[in-house]
């Protein structure tokens, strides 16, 4: 069997135009930052940053699937003592654009340094924006699940009665619980909050994904053979762990050092899978 990968040289905005309409399952991806990282590939102002991104997305509209997702890790910085408004900005720019705001997941990172600020505490966590075409889209909720671990040791043995029936949602969502039923269950479903440890150590770039990020997503919204993008792909995690997951993958990047090594480095991957 074989699992494509396809890397393309350039800026997103023009090389996403040689992608085939509805031809892509899943998209993760990490752009630059507002004004981040400068001296390594070049920042995008603040005010700049959803002009900039529009026509980005817009391809990415396009080369989705119906049935796929779109997952965008971004964090606004802090400038003049507040936080930035780009990322609300631009979620209220791509919703004008036809994209659905979805889900928002958290990614805690768990090992993120320490420091002093004079008003503020270290920052551990970043947005994971979901952004669909439509409301009813590939989701595979059992592949991502959890032990239930000490939690249900702890919750389940002290049950009250409205845990024993089901319980209505006391926030109107429609939804209730019933606790007894997660008895002698192995598994549950995971939260949206992403426990991660950062990674920058091991690979030849700055800001580089750890492999559980993208993996995480593969599993929940993708099936084997499906295609999986990232436009923004840097040292490649997204297309590495796509293609161990038997996961075709087509990645874009601006710089022709990052395309080289990834495409050095997924070469063994690809022979193995042949
Ligand atoms: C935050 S890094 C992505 C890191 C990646 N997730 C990884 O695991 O290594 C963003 C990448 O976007 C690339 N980039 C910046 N502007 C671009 C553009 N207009 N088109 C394509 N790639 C671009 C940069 O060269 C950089 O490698």
């Amino acid at each position: 069997m074989e699992i494509h990968t396809d890397i393309y040289l350039g800026d997103s905005k023009d090389q996403l135009a040689r992608l085939a309409v509805d031809s892509v399952d899943l998209i993760v991806t990490s752009p630059p930052y507002a004004d981040q990282r400068k001296d390594t590939y070049g920042g995008i102002h603040h005010d700049k940053y959803v002009e900039w991104f529009l026509p980005i997305s817009g391809q990415l509209l396009r080369v989705l699937k119906p049935t796929g997702t779109f997952i965008l890790n971004i964090k606004e910085k802090v400038v003049d003592g507040e936080r930035s408004t780009y990322v609300m900005e631009l979620i209220i720019a791509m919703r004008k654009q036809g994209w659905l705001w979805t889900e928002e997941f958290i990614w805690h990172k768990k090992n993120s340094y320490p420091g002093k600020w004079p008003n503020r505490f270290r920052d551990s966590w970043e947005r994971l924006l979901q952004f669909n075409k439509n409301r009813h889209f590939n989701m595979y909720q059992e592949e991502v699940m959890v032990p239930m671990g000490d939690w249900a040791k702890a919750r389940l043995k002290k049950l009250s009665d409205t845990d024993k029936i089901r319980d209505t949602s006391k926030v109107g969502s429609g939804f209730g619980k019933n606790i007894s039923n997660w008895i002698d269950r192995g598994k549950a479903y995971p939260t949206n909050v992403l426990h991660l440890a950062t990674e920058c150590n091991n690979k030849n770039h700055s800001a580089a994904f750890p492999e559980e990020l993208p993996e995480w997503f593969i599993k929940l919204f993708t099936k084997r053979l499906d295609t999986v993008l990232d436009p923004f792909m840097g040292s490649g995690t997204t297309l590495m762990v796509a293609n161990k997951m038997q996961r075709h993958s087509i990645g874009i990047d601006i710089v022709p050092e990052y395309c080289d090594m990834v495409k050095q480095q997924l070469r063994p991957i690809e022979l193995y899978l042949l």
